[in-house]
């Protein structure tokens, strides 16, 4: 890992090239939200597809769905967290700065030493109230996790896919909590997304299925380019498990902060669908025809964020090298995930070269995310794309008005090749798909 890699460069890189800007920034911001800018638009949905195409796309027993935000009060009354999502809230009775309790070390306040309340417990929801008068039955509360609405659309899904158990309901989306402390950037907000699994089991087949799914949400991470030394896994103590669960792993990366929870997996047992199966009176039981066998259904549950992944694929990616005497910037960035995939750079804006380099970007704009830019020096213009992650440059000079070739330059081996313009969607295709961009054999060489 290189030495110089820390959380302020990745905040001042996010902010310099638009992955990450503050909320509400002309306002002077808002405490622990962020807007995602034109290139972390793109980061973002880049891994929030590379999750859907591994979780649904390519898995005959697994559906997705998309459910609201906003749902009926008692689902979170079935579920537990009206009454226990919970953390132990102290407050300094000098400068009224709040504090998790369990997550500060002396009786003091760690800001201004003064004297602490007592602990009392806060509830993380956000509450709200529906409709346009306020009285006692419209609270409702912003969703605190997205498995909720696939629990409460089980029986929907299994009487309308078709599918049978084993099955997976995968969901991507916004989740909001009321963090008593939030911090390190994009890490610990109050809202946030999630990519959340919930995959129903027969009853006893439950611990194999938590292994499989532990090997393969590590094995996503380290094949979209994240280093196997910076990712551990670490099971939950008995004392730590959350209210639902029977076993839990985290997936945890080495963030500047040290070890932290990317993504949880855990074994929920049949929790959610005899608590929702209790509340709203309706038989959540799953029929086993073959077997001619009835029962509730145990959940896996592979549980990440969306904005936490965000964050240390960047991290992870991020590197200073010096070329030629100079410090260069550069995120290696699994092409799948990189903003833009190729940028079209013409040597210089000029009235000759403009008109092929503009018919460049036409004919591979369809294909890829294309960028294309011709303003300042051309040294300047692959540092900026070299900062977004940018795997290709192609470049057109003066020659390529005579043999209708352009340089494409590769983003970690700096390597330049030429090639026919007929030919540039094909090689970049291959380029990209496969020729396996290998990111451990790149940090390997980077790192000898
Ligand atoms: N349905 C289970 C569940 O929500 P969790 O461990 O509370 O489990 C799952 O959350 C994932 O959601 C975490 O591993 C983390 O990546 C992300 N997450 C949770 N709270 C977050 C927050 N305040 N800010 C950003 N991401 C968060």
């Amino acid at each position: 890992m290189p030495a110089d890699r820390d959380m302020e460069r990745i905040v001042s890189l996010c902010k310099r090239r638009g992955f990450v800007f503050p909320s509400s920034e002309i306002y002077g911001g808002l405490a622990s939200c962020w807007d995602y800018g034109p290139m972390g638009a793109e980061l973002k949905r880049n891994v929030k597809n590379a999750w859907w195409k591994a979780m649904v796309q390519e898995r005959a027993d697994v559906v997705g769905l998309d459910t609201s935000i906003m749902m009926h009060p008692e689902v979170w009354v079935a579920s537990g967290h009206v009454q226990g999502f919970t953390d132990p809230l102290v407050e300094c009775r000098a400068c009224h700065l709040r504090w998790r309790a369990d997550e500060i070390k002396s009786q003091r306040c760690p800001s201004c030493g003064g004297e602490l309340t007592e602990p009392r417990m806060f509830n993380l929801m956000f509450k709200t109230s529906m409709g346009p008068v306020e009285e006692e039955g419209s609270t409702i509360y912003l969703r605190p996790e997205t498995a909720q609405g696939i629990f409460v659309n089980f029986e929907n899904v299994v009487t309308t896919s078709r599918k049978k158990i084993p099955l997976g309901i995968a969901q991507i989306g916004k989740s909001f909590r009321n963090e008593i402390t939030t911090g390190n950037f994009l890490f610990r907000t109050r809202e946030f997304e999630q990519f959340e699994l919930e995959y129903f089991v027969k009853p006893g087949t439950d611990g194999e299925w938590l292994d499989y799914w532990v090997k393969e949400r590590f094995d996503w991470y380290v094949k979209l380019g994240m280093r196997k030394e910076n990712l551990r896994l670490r099971e939950h103590d008995k004392d730590e498990l959350a209210h639902y669960a029977r076993a839990c792993y985290d997936i945890d990366y080495l963030f500047p902060m040290g070890w932290s929870e990317l993504e949880g997996i855990a074994n929920r047992g049949d929790f959610d669908l005899v608590q929702h199966a209790r509340q709203s009176g309706r038989d959540l039981s799953y029929y086993d025809a073959e077997a001619g066998e009835k029962y509730v259904p145990y959940v896996i549950e592979p549980s990440g964020g969306v904005d936490r992944s965000v964050l240390a694929f960047l991290i992870d990616a991020y590197d200073e090298e010096e070329v030629e005497g100079e410090k260069r910037t550069v995120v290696h960035l699994h092409p799948s995930l990189a903003p833009i995939k190729v940028a079209v750079l013409p040597l210089s804006r000029n009235e000759r070269l403009t008109p092929l380099a503009r018919e460049v970007h036409k004919q591979l704009s369809p294909g890829f995310m294309t960028d294309y830019d011709d303003s300042q020096s051309i040294g300047r213009r692959y540092r900026r794309q070299d900062e977004i992650g940018t795997p290709f440059c192609v470049t057109i000079d003066f020659e390529s008005l005579e043999d209708k070739q352009v340089t494409i330059r590769d983003r970690d081996s700096l390597a330049q090749i030429r090639v026919p313009i007929e030919e540039l969607p094909k090689t970049l295709e291959a380029k990209l798909k496969g020729e396996a961009f290998d990111a451990s054999s790149l940090w390997a060489a980077r790192e000898k």
